[in-house]
């Protein structure tokens, strides 16, 4: 019961499943004794950030931050303060808003990085930074160009500084799978006996496997010495698929904490992918023996959230949250199923909180209804927000006779990702030419209202749109890819259009998409939201990302 629970000194609700009975023996509550909770580190924010194209505005970060508190994330690691002031901005904003979740900050083993962390995170309720410096043979020899012993050295001596600032400090030594285990035996104990309380172990470059990295688990918790509780934990890449399951094999022998993407998104392959952790933990927990802090019932809206704002969409046949990962297709899974979903269902569509459709709304659907829907959806708006998404909305109903729910959502996307820089796109006319030509007319519309227009020719429709903006924006950029997808159902549905660019100037690639009604204007959104992602860059205003070049 819940009272036996407190009894042991553990929480009690529905993150504690003992099992069907009433009646727990002593032997199920030792064991419920031992099952340790892993604490989450979320750095979708940081390492995410990475993944080449994307780019978070402050605000989107500040909404992921809020939604990752409510998923029960225990840290955020909010940014690279140093890197640039949107990201020391940015890290501001997370450190103010979170009530229950600690906030980190990533710095390199410099004092400069740790005062950024600290001054960022001043306003933190549970305050973190995280120290890292590489140590494997290929880091100190051609990127540090540094001894084993200098490195020690700079280890002692900037965890020491971080621990001045912060009671909670992190070290991590970075490509430590491809560093010599005695040599990263004495990397850890030295970050302890400086005062960091958190060990994470980097697999860089996504070259570890599960036996291999959860036997360096086992030999780095065995042999770093301490009187403080020291807390290890996992930080894995993607590059050979193995991410999710070198997290698991670390917490199988003895990680505290893990740490990991939204979505696994990253630089390369990407990070572990939280949701696929938290959903393994609590289907196989009698296999690894511990638990997430995570409410799986708000996964999907987390997933959704991070792939709006990333603008990379969800693989169909991703894990926990892909759109197929509850459908089933052969004729004898759907006989199984309807006799019984666990004949195919190992996860329920319920359990990560898949949302049934409700009721739809409609041409006659007024304010109040819009606003109760967007409530039952979780989607959280202001004043201003919901005045223009209504508009919005009303458009749409009258072209389509059914809004259901992926249609507000998809309409929440459109106004989320448009363009806030003071201009945006407002509208298209397309010609067709004798000479098999296209004429387009892009109207951009500034703050004020006023509207531009422009006129260009092309080949096709969408080239002659895409010259249209370039003329307007007058920079040179790149088209590299140009996706189209449906993101609700049916002949009416609205398309999502994610473009990428580079920035032929500095080689920065950005993402964006746009989505409308009509293929070709939800095109023009994308571009046109790309492209001012490079004004940004040209103009200076664009924060620094943490890439290869600056460790
Ligand atoms: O992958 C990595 O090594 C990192 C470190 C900065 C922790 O992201
Ligand atoms: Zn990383």
């Amino acid at each position: 019961s819940a009272e036996a629970l407190v009894l042991f000194g553990l929480p009690s609700g529905k993150n504690i499943s003992l099992g069907s009975g009433m009646f727990f023996s002593i032997l199920e509550l030792e064991k419920v004794k031992q099952m340790q909770t892993v604490e989450f580190l979320d750095t979708t924010l940081r390492d995410g950030e990475q993944t080449p194209g994307v780019n978070f505005s402050i605000k989107e970060k500040v909404a992921i931050a809020k939604q990752l508190e409510k998923w029960g994330i225990s840290v955020i690691e909010a940014g690279f303060p140093a890197a640039s002031p949107d990201s020391f901005e940015a890290v501001k904003q997370i450190a103010k808003t979170m009530t229950t979740t600690a906030v980190s900050g990533l710095a390199r083993s410099v004092k400069s990085d740790i005062d950024a962390c600290y001054e960022a995170l001043k306003d933190a309720k549970y305050p973190q930074c995280h120290v890292f410096i590489a140590t494997s043979p290929i880091h100190r020899e051609f990127k540090l160009k540094k001894s084993k012993a200098e490195i020690l050295d700079i280890i002692k001596e900037q965890v020491s500084y971080a621990r001045k600032y912060f009671d909670v400090v992190e070290f991590s030594p970075e490509d430590a799978t491809r560093t010599e285990l005695d040599y990263l035996l004495e990397v850890c104990q030295t970050a302890v006996d400086a005062g960091a309380t958190y060990i994470n172990i980097p697999d860089t470059v996504g070259f570890t496997t599960p036996t291999e990295y959860g036997a360096i688990f086992k030999h780095l918790i065995e042999n770093v010495k301490s009187d403080r509780k020291i807390i290890f934990s996992p930080h894995c890449h993607n590059d050979l698929g193995m991410a999710v399951a070198n997290t698991l094999s670390a917490i199988k022998n003895g990680a505290g904490r893990i740490e990991g993407t939204v979505n696994g998104i990253g630089e390369r392959a990407g990070n572990a992918a939280l949701e696929e952790v938290a959903v393994a933990l609590n289907i196989r927990e009698d296999f690894y023996q511990a638990k997430s802090p995570i409410k799986l019932n708000e996964t999907v809206n987390t997933a959704d959230l991070v792939s709006r704002f990333s603008g990379i969409a969800i693989p169909k046949n991703k894990a926990v949250v892909g759109g197929n990962a509850f459908s089933h297709e052969s004729g004898i899974h759907q006989d199984g199923v309807l006799k019984n979903p666990l004949t195919y269902e190992i996860i329920t569509p319920e359990l990560v909180g898949v949302k049934k459709n409700s009721l739809p709304l409609g041409k006659l659907s007024g304010r109040h209804a819009f606003i109760e829907k967007l409530k039952e959806l979780d989607l959280t708006f202001d004043e201003t927000e919901i005045k223009s998404l209504f508009a919005k909305f009303k458009k749409l109903a009258d072209k389509k006779h059914e809004i259901t729910d992926a249609d507000i959502i998809a309409l929440v996307s459109g106004v989320e990702i448009e363009n806030p820089e003071g201009f945006h796109f407002s509208n298209l006319t397309l010609t067709s030419n004798s000479d098999e030509t296209n004429t387009a007319e892009v109207f951009m519309t500034n703050t004020d209202g006023e509207e531009v227009a422009i006129l260009a020719n092309g080949k096709g429709s969408v080239e002659a749109i895409y010259n249209a903006i370039d003329k307007f924006f007058n920079q040179t950029v790149k088209l590299l890819s140009y996706t189209i997808d449906a993101v609700t159902d049916g002949i009416d549905a609205q398309a999502r259009v994610s473009v990428s660019i580079e920035n032929v100037d500095t080689g920065t690639i950005f993402n964006a998409s746009g989505i409308d009604f009509d293929v070709l204007k939800a095109g023009a959104i994308a571009y046109v939201n790309a492209n001012a992602l490079a004004q940004k860059e040209n103009a200076g205003e664009m924060g620094q990302k943490l890439s290869e070049k600056d460790f």
